[in-house]
């Protein structure tokens, strides 16, 4: 006790005379400048304790600043041309010289006022700008990390779910997926992949790229995926519609599924062994199935579409880029937090679940865990156990690989 107290009061005797420093130093008296010439702004030269930094000849501050004119500015601070841009807006200055026959906007040179969901009442330009920089990129972020963030604690607190492998579990081999099946879901899910990442990319990265690898790489960089981006969009396009065509038909609700929904529980729960008996998909992954694959997923393809200006008959308006670009952000942020979700569960959240894309195959134990009803249609002969004409052998692990 005595030793703190001696400390602390050393400390104090050391901190001393900082103290009278700090307690003096406002009043200290600095002489006037003998000669307070103009400067060329016409600012004095001050006492230096008296100027605020952001007066220092900053021609902003001088008066009259804001009835210069273009040239006028200029000369204060040259680069600046925002007298010229307040008149263009005005309509006093500029014209567009796009071609009267040629440009669906010919002679326009500012959009009209609107308000976009989310902007003030402006020209649509600064509209679209608004609602990009203010809700979409702020709010997109956001929730696209929130999303990472929680999928990340629940894998930390509850770990894999399901118990039995897809193969190698115990009874008999079903095809889950056949050749076609995988193949369509493969193509749109590598689709998927490149066009989330450099969409992300595109509208992020200047933030958290941008200042870890600089301008030049990045440039580069977002080139290159702006490139890819637009070459995926076509094929995401051609391979969700194959895939929603192929798996829609399981994806209705039926008997079952309310009582999936509401013992839930037993879906988390370590110590149950099966889950409430589904058909061949569960009513989680068919509320992810409507939502993100075909309600969002048209939304976004759509947009894009309009995007690539790939759809003929368009007339591709700034208004109809802009109206277009804030549809397919939004959607395709939503899109990316469910099919997150669906990434999560088809790869380390569901046991098996992967393998089962991937190769093809599940056995008895691993059906009855997860899609009670389905394993019974297979086990009583409704729905084939093998549907596909595919070449198959079983390795020594008793894992069914193509031949
Ligand atoms: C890296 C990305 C992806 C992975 C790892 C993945 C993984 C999986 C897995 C493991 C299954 C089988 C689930 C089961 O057996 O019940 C599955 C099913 C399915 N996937 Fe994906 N997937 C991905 C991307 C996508 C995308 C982008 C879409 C479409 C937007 C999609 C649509 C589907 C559909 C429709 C099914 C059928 C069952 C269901 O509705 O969940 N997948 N996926």
């Amino acid at each position: 006790m005595r030793r703190s107290i001696s400390l602390l009061a050393a400390g104090l005797v050391a901190l001393a005379p900082l103290l009278a420093f700090a307690q003096a130093a406002p009043q200290r008296q600095v002489p006037d400048d003998p000669a307070p010439a103009a400067a060329p702004g016409g600012i004095q030269s001050q006492n230096i304790f008296d100027v605020k930094p952001e007066l220092k000849r900053d021609a902003s501050s001088e008066a009259g600043y804001q009835d210069q004119n273009n040239a006028q500015r200029n000369r204060v601070q040259p680069g600046n041309n925002s007298p010229m841009w307040r008149d263009v807006k005005k309509g006093l200055e500029g014209y567009s010289s796009l071609p009267k026959d040629q440009a669906p906007e010919a002679g326009v040179l500012i959009q009209q006022q609107v308000q976009y969901p989310g902007s003030r009442l402006t020209t649509a330009g600064e509209a679209w700008r608004q609602v990009r920089n203010n809700w979409i990129i702020p709010y997109g972020a956001a929730l696209v990390l929130i999303s990472i963030v929680a999928l990340g604690i629940f894998y930390f607190a509850r770990g894999t779910l399901g118990h039995h492998p897809a193969e190698g579990g115990g009874g008999r081999r079903i095809e889950r997926f056949t050749p076609f099946e995988r193949a369509a879901h493969w193509t749109n899910a590598i689709a998927f992949v490149v066009l989330g990442i450099s969409g992300l990319v595109m509208a992020f990265g200047k933030f958290f790229l941008l200042p870890v690898i600089g301008g030049t790489l990045f440039g580069y960089f977002t080139y290159i995926l702006k490139n890819l981006h637009n070459f995926f969009g076509p094929l995401f396009v051609v391979s969700l519609i194959v895939v929603i065509v192929t798996f829609i038909k399981d994806e209705f609700p039926r008997k079952g599924d309310l009582g999936w929904f509401l013992n839930i529980g037993k879906v988390f729960s370590r110590s149950s062994t099966e889950e409430p008996p589904t058909h061949r998909f569960n009513p989680g992954e068919k509320v992810v199935f409507w939502i993100g694959a075909f309600v969002l997923g048209v939304v976004v393809v759509v947009s894009g579409v309009v995007l690539d200006k790939l759809v003929p008959s368009l007339i591709y308006e700034r208004g109809t880029m802009q109206v277009a670009h804030m549809v397919h952000a939004t959607a395709a942020v939503l899109m990316i937090c469910i099919t997150g979700l669906h990434i999560y569960l088809g790869t380390v959240g569901v046991r098996g679940s992967y393998t089962a894309m991937r190769h093809g195959y599940v056995d008895e134990a691993w059906a009855k865990e997860h899609h009670g009803y389905w394993y019974e249609e297979v086990k009583a002969g409704k729905i084939p156990a093998q549907r596909s004409n595919e070449p198959v052998a079983v390795d020594d692990a008793g894992k069914v690989r193509p031949a």
